[in-house]
């Protein structure tokens, strides 16, 4: 954790904001190792007296989560394991372990995202065959798309190993945070930060990985961090940021219009959100009442997650809009590419909408529900 990062962008107590609404600033207690600039392992506390709850730093990822016993319970195996062993020891392990364990599905994980996200800069990847990077360029394009951006933070929710959080501070000169809740990754993402260097488990296949390591230096890396947040109650104060993205995001979460209602709080009059989404819904992530269609094809929208997205964009026109945010711009059948193994990869198609936060209004003016807006609640589940 950078401490400028931590004095500029002032993050809330996650617990005092899930219970009461209230905003409590933390503050760092106590340093027990800084490297290079980096915290790396600390104590941050929350200033209200009638809380008082702390929160780890670990590996230079501060743990700001409302239930942070029931993540580290979750987590412990990955927060406390090593990562320096070899790549014979690990496939060992890995054959011990076998196929779809906690052990080979954190080895799948991190193989496609980091796949993806950085196999362009391997020097040991092919130059022939499918080629990584579809989520960096999916990026670049909505950040074309958003234009002129307000002075301010980014926030990159989901990100996952790090590749687009460290794309975004190379196209601009502010801060830029990358959340995440799944702890390898992120720890991938800030080994990248702090050392330099990219080390992941390339999957060949089956249960047979290479281990890669090389260089990986990003323009603006100094205004990179990389946080445990949950994408669901994210720790700070309205109006901190210039733009918030989320690639391939929504389908992954068990709230998706809640998430849009607090990106949209989290933004500066005139800030950008920019998601993409290949609306892969599926109950493990999203209960179906929480799908942005995907359901009811017997509703005016038939079902269309993209018309469904649209709808939630018209603060103008629509009563039930999210977050005060107005869709100002969208892409459609963008690919995106997660490797699964040397034969296998699965292509999605993205939707790609950029939204931008208008200036609140007093509540008297907000739009009355229309004869669509109730014919839309009729025949959806
Ligand atoms: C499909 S991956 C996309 C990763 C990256 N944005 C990309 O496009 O390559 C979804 C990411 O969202 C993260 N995620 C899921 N639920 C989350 C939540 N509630 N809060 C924060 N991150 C979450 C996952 O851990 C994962 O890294």
């Amino acid at each position: 954790m950078r401490l400028r990062h931590f004095e500029s962008l002032r993050p809330v107590c996650p617990v005092c904001r899930v219970a009461g609404g209230s905003e409590f600033p933390l503050r760092i207690a106590t340093v027990a190792r800084e490297e290079n600039g980096h915290i790396v392992e600390a104590a941050l506390h929350c200033t209200n007296p009638l809380c008082l709850r702390e929160f780890p730093v670990i590996d230079g990822i501060p743990l700001l989560v409302s239930n942070l016993r029931a993540y580290v319970a979750a987590n412990i195996l990955s927060i406390h394991g090593r990562d320096d062993l070899g790549e014979l020891i690990e496939s060992m392990l890995g054959d011990c372990c076998g196929p779809n364990s906690d052990f080979d599905q954190t080895r799948q994980h991190l193989s496609s995202y980091a796949w993806d996200h950085y196999a362009d800069l391997d020097p040991q990847e092919s130059a022939t065959g499918p080629r990584p990077g579809s989520m960096v360029r999916t990026l670049e394009i909505g950040r074309e798309l958003a234009g002129a951006l307000p002075t301010g933070p980014i926030l990159d929710v989901g990100c996952s190993v790090g590749r687009g959080t460290f794309a975004l501070a190379e196209r601009g000169d502010g801060l830029v945070l990358g959340v995440d809740l799944n702890f390898p990754m992120l720890r991938l993402a800030a080994g990248v930060l702090r050392h330099g260097r990219v080390r992941y488990p390339r999957r060949r296949v089956g249960l047979v990985y290479e281990t890669r390591d090389f260089p990986a230096a990003f323009e603006g890396a100094e205004r990179v961090d990389f946080w445990a947040c949950d994408a669901a109650a994210l720790p700070f104060a309205a109006g901190t940021f210039s733009m918030a993205t989320g690639f391939n995001l929504l389908d992954c979460l068990a709230a998706p219009r809640e998430f849009l209602g607090g990106l949209g709080r989290s933004l500066k009059t005139g800030g950008k959100v920019v998601l993409a989404c290949p609306y892969d819904w599926s109950e493990g992530a999203t209960p179906l009442e929480g799908w942005l269609g995907g359901h009811s094809q017997r509703s005016p929208m038939e079902g269309s997650s993209e018309e469904f997205l649209r709808h939630l964009l018209q603060p103008g026109v629509n009563a039930q809009a999210i977050g005060g945010l107005e869709l100002t711009a969208e892409r459609d059948h963008l690919p995106w590419f997660v490797r699964l193994h040397e034969r296998s990869m699965m292509t999605y198609s993205l939707h790609l909408v950029v939204a931008t936060r208008t200036a609140d209004r007093p509540a008297s003016e907000n739009p009355k529900p229309t004869d669509t807006h109730e014919q839309l609640r009729s025949p959806v589940l």
